[in-house]
């Protein structure tokens, strides 16, 4: 088996016969010409065995890139999807049936609670979320008509550890699908289908693209589910295009030696935050401290690069944080080779309510910060000062 450098580098990636160029070629059509009509009906039915016919259903950039996707998370296959959200509501809107019941967590990114706590209710959907860091109450949840259980581990943005494998017998227990957002550890640090999970999925505009410049989304899961997973996707619509599936190819060649660097800086960034006057609480599973690190320590390869803390101080202490840093950025999204802070209350979690932002725990003092690939002294040093500024 090859190592995950070696996989990033070349999964997905014969040099083209034809012209010997050693990158996929972009396809950029949206149609397909057929010199033989006997071969369109293959075509159409999305068995992938012969040809494309048009870009919303298959793409051959797409495809390769579903190719790369599929084998970092150790899948039968892999979808591309126009962002993440895309990616998330066509999988379960996939898996959805009439009078169906959804189990969640609470902690989820703020687009996935909406569609969750908004809008399945209001097409009749039968929908719990519960406390995360409790998993009776995720065993408590079931009922008899759940088809999926969804999770997200590490969680955004408090990084709470939720037990995959657990989480996945329960479900099959109950004869329903295990999801897990996997976007904050990214396969490289954490692989859930080997844990018991079902379909997996990412906002690719994150770790597997890597480089903050666009929008991308993944599923992966076995084959069979992939093809129901797509065939939603023809009729949903939110298909990745050519250009951009071409461009997460490139960032992923690099994903591994990024990520491995982000886990190492997130990590002496954590300490170092640990142990400031001005920091009330660290959240980052590579800690001692992190009430689930055996369990992080026992289900990832690696603790990421996404950490949270909570200022010893007020709202705006925490706002004069995230404006002081210098060569961090106040923004939203994460996972790119730039650091980013932010703070989930006022931005990326503005769809919970004031309560249920306090029940997740995010309060208006915490920050969360996307560590990138800069030196790791100079991020230090750029916390450290931001700090005095509070
Ligand atoms: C954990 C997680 N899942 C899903 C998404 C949604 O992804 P996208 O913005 O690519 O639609 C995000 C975006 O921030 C995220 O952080």
């Amino acid at each position: 088996m090859p190592g995950e450098s070696t996989k990033s580098v070349h999964e997905a990636e014969p040099f083209d016969e034809g012209t010997g160029s050693l990158v996929a070629p972009i396809y950029e059509t949206s149609t397909f010409g057929f010199a033989r009509a006997a071969d369109v009906p293959l075509a159409v039915s999305g068995s992938g065995e012969k040809g494309y016919t048009y870009s919303r259903w298959d793409n051959p950039t797409v495809v390769r890139l579903e190719k790369k996707l599929g084998a970092f998370e150790h899948a039968g296959g892999g979808a591309a999807f126009s962002s993440g959200m895309a990616a998330i509501s066509t999988a379960v809107f996939a898996f959805l049936e009439k009078g169906s019941h959804v189990l969640a967590i609470r902690d989820l990114y703020g687009g996935t609670f909406g569609l969750l706590h908004d809008i399945l209710p209001g097409l009749g959907f039968d929908i719990t979320l519960v406390d995360t860091g409790n998993f009776e109450a995720l065993e408590r949840g079931v009922k008899k008509n759940t088809k999926i259980v969804y999770i997200e581990s590490p969680t955004n943005p408090t990084l709470k550890v939720v037990d995959i494998g657990k989480a996945a017998k329960l479900a099959h227990s109950n004869g329903a699908l295990l999801m897990v957002d996997n976007t904050f550890a990214s396969p490289i640090n954490q692989n859930p289908l080997d844990l018991g999970a079902d379909v997996v999925l990412h906002s690719a505009t994150k770790y597997l693209n890597g480089h903050a410049d666009l929008i991308a989304g993944a599923a992966m899961a076995d084959a069979e589910r992939i093809r129901k997973i797509k065939m939603t996707r023809r009729e949903f619509g939110g298909t990745l295009d050519a250009l951009p599936a071409w461009l997460v190819l490139r960032g992923m060649k690099t994903m591994a030696i990024r990520v491995r660097q982000q886990n190492a800086s997130a990590m002496a960034l954590a300490e170092f935050l640990s142990t400031h006057k001005k920091v009330a609480s660290v959240h980052y599973p590579g800690l001692k401290t992190h009430p689930q690190h055996r369990l992080a320590r026992k289900q990832m390869k690696g603790f990421g690069g996404m950490l949270s803390f909570e200022v010893d101080g007020t709202a705006g202490d925490a706002m004069r944080f995230t404006e002081s840093v210098k060569i961090a950025t106040l923004a939203a999204s994460l996972g790119g080779v730039e650091t980013l802070v932010s703070q989930p209350y006022n931005m990326t979690h503005t769809q919970m309510s004031a309560e249920d932002r306090e029940k997740t725990g995010i309060p208006e003092t915490l920050v969360r910060v996307s560590v990138g690939i800069e030196d790791v002294n100079d991020l230090i040093e750029d916390f450290r000062r931001a700090l005095a500024a509070v």
